[in-house]
């Protein structure tokens, strides 16, 4: 048998094609119309909480005055959000090369809102063609159990629902909202934008995909658990429901605590995420010393994933038979994996091998 496949069995994850009435999803069709509302609507009620109401916001754009050598405009776009009487302004950032029309983008939730920052080398990713829409996380809702603050207070009722959205999906929404805005612009090519973020904000941008198709490619960093890593079968030192939901709690909707101990009782799996991206591109980094972050099970749950693709006669993961090692770099399918030397980090090294896979993508 398939090392893979011996992996996967090791671990018990749901089947995707396996309804709850015994259906068995056999085409594109049936999984579009069956199973893919139902991952869905799995993973919001228990897990990452309901999609907040969609509301408009204006914006207002300023240029700024550093242009990177004359290679780029930058702009400050903000997003006032009017709701239920409240009233919250976004400030977000937009580079593009000069003259550009048209441009791939990558939209980046960052930790931080600089320009440049350590996990967003600015220039190079300029150099090399792309225009870059990014947003400091903190400046959508705040990263803590408060969620009467930013984004969040907009929304929130007296008395939290167990299936109520968690920050995770604040930001996400926060993410939709900017593509809304890239629709607007004629740089950019509506096309090619792919939505990139790190750790907590690479679970993000997973969820962001998974629920709005307009992001045609992910790049998911050391997202680890409840981003691309399954729960089930961790390995040692990995970090668990329990472990994230001690620390973070308020990432994630209240029905999720039901999990604590018990995840082999998941009635998901974080394979089903990534499936509801296909036939879209999906990128997962690891690094080797981030065993928090789990890479075998980063790399698992994209193989287990990875005939959803199939469905759309596309290639998921195509890769050796055996787990990650150092080094590795698949980018021939739509399901892509690399796993770098080194820790935790949004290294500019992720950066070469997302811009090389995404103009691959491109060329295809
Ligand atoms: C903590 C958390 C991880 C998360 C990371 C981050 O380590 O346990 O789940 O990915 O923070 O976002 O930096």
């Amino acid at each position: 048998m398939s090392q893979i496949i011996k992996e996967i069995n090791k671990r018990s994850v749901p089947d995707l094609f396996l309804m709850p009435n015994g259906k068995v999803i056999k085409t594109k069709e049936e999984w579009e119309k069956i199973a893919k509302p139902y991952w869905k609507e799995v993973l919001l009620r228990e897990e990452y909480g309901q999609v907040p109401p969609v509301i408009n916001p204006t914006y207002s754009v300023e240029t700024n005055r550093i242009d990177f050598a004359g290679k780029a405009v930058w702009q400050t776009v903000s997003f006032t959000f009017n709701h239920n009487d409240k009233s919250h302004t976004i400030p977000t950032q937009l580079i593009y090369p000069v003259g550009a029309k048209n441009a791939p983008f990558f939209l980046y939730l960052n930790f931080r809102p600089d320009i440049p920052d350590r996990y967003l080398p600015v220039e190079e990713i300029i150099d090399n063609g792309f225009g870059i829409f990014s947003v400091g996380y903190h400046d959508i809702t705040r990263d803590d159990e408060d969620f009467t603050n930013g984004l969040s207070g907009l929304f929130q009722t007296k008395e939290r629902k167990k299936d109520e959205y968690g920050k995770i999906m604040c930001w996400a929404y926060m993410a939709s909202r900017m593509m809304d805005y890239l629709q607007t612009r004629d740089e950019v090519d509506k096309e090619r934008v792919c939505i990139a973020g790190h750790s907590r904000l690479g679970k993000t941008a997973l969820l962001a995909a998974a629920l709005d198709e307009r992001f045609k490619f992910v790049c998911s960093n050391d997202s680890g658990c409840s981003g691309a890593a399954l729960s089930r079968g961790h390995c040692v030192g990995a970090e668990t429901i329990k472990d994230i939901l001690g620390m973070v709690p308020y990432w994630f909707c209240d029905n999720y605590q039901k999990y604590i101990d018990r995840d082999n009782e998941l009635p998901f799996d974080q394979h089903c995420l990534i499936s509801l991206i296909a036939p879209r591109r999906v990128h997962i980094g690891g690094a080797l010393e981030d065993i928090w972050a789990d890479n075998d099970n980063q790399f698992l749950s994209c193989a287990s994933a990875s005939k959803v693709w199939g469905l759309y006669d596309e290639k998921g993961l195509i890769c050796p038979d055996r787990l990650p090692v150092e080094g590795d770099i698949f980018t021939d399918g739509e399901l892509c994996f690399h796993l770098r030397k080194g820790k935790h980090f949004h290294s500019r090294t992720d950066w070469l091998i997302y811009m090389d896979a995404f103009k691959k993508w491109i060329r295809k």
